[in-house]
């Protein structure tokens, strides 16, 4: 049975939701500090929830910063993968820079990271360098991609006849 997924703006009381993410996600997490200095001590910094009936399901930290985008960081519980959700995050950012008159998205993301390359070349994203050695643990190039001009779609979810109305999504 589908159901609703909303995403809107995070707050300080998602913290402790947002570091349990963080920890399950990455090899290399936000600390509680890094997430709440972004929330609350960054002018250019947007934060965004998605939720459904049992809690935080997803998250995306964005920055404007005048004519830019920029994807921080993106995760997606693991058991509610594949389901649109951070198609649905990336496309409530993307139009938010748009009314804000960004003009280009960018972003970096571990070279091995399939998935979130895969979900970002759905909105089409390019490729536009390598930076050698830029994560640690474990230490790994990143590749840098843009999306220029901003174009808003979804980048999965409509095919599967998933709805994205509104920041809210229905996920199957
Ligand atoms: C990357 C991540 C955020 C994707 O979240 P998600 O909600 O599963 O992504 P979506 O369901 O919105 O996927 C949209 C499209 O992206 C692509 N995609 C997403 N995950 C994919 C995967 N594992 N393999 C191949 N393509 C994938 C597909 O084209 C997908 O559309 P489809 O399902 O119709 O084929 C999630 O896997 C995650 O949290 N990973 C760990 C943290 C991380 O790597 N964050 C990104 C840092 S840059």
């Amino acid at each position: 049975m589908a159901s609703t997924v909303q995403i809107i703006p995070a707050t300080l009381d998602d913290l402790p939701d947002l570091v349990r993410l963080e920890e399950a996600c990455f090899s290399a997490p936000w600390t509680r500090k890094m997430l709440t200095a972004e929330l609350t001590g960054n002018q250019f910094a947007h934060f965004l929830v998605a939720r459904d009936a049992g809690g935080i399901i997803g998250y995306l930290c964005y920055w404007i910063v005048f004519e830019e985008v920029r994807l921080m960081n993106l995760a997606v519980v693991d058991s509610m993968r594949r389901r649109g959700i951070a198609a649905g995050l990336v496309d409530e950012a993307l139009r938010t820079g748009l009314a804000h008159a960004a003009t280009r998205a960018l972003l970096e993301v571990r070279a091995s990271n399939q998935a979130a390359l895969a979900l970002y070349r759905r909105f089409g994203f390019v490729e536009v360098s390598t930076r050698r050695q830029y994560y640690a643990n474990p230490i790994e190039d990143a590749v840098l991609m843009e999306l220029e001009p901003i174009v808003a779609r979804s980048g999965a979810g409509h095919d599967r006849g998933a709805t994205i109305e509104g920041g809210s999504i229905s996920a199957h």
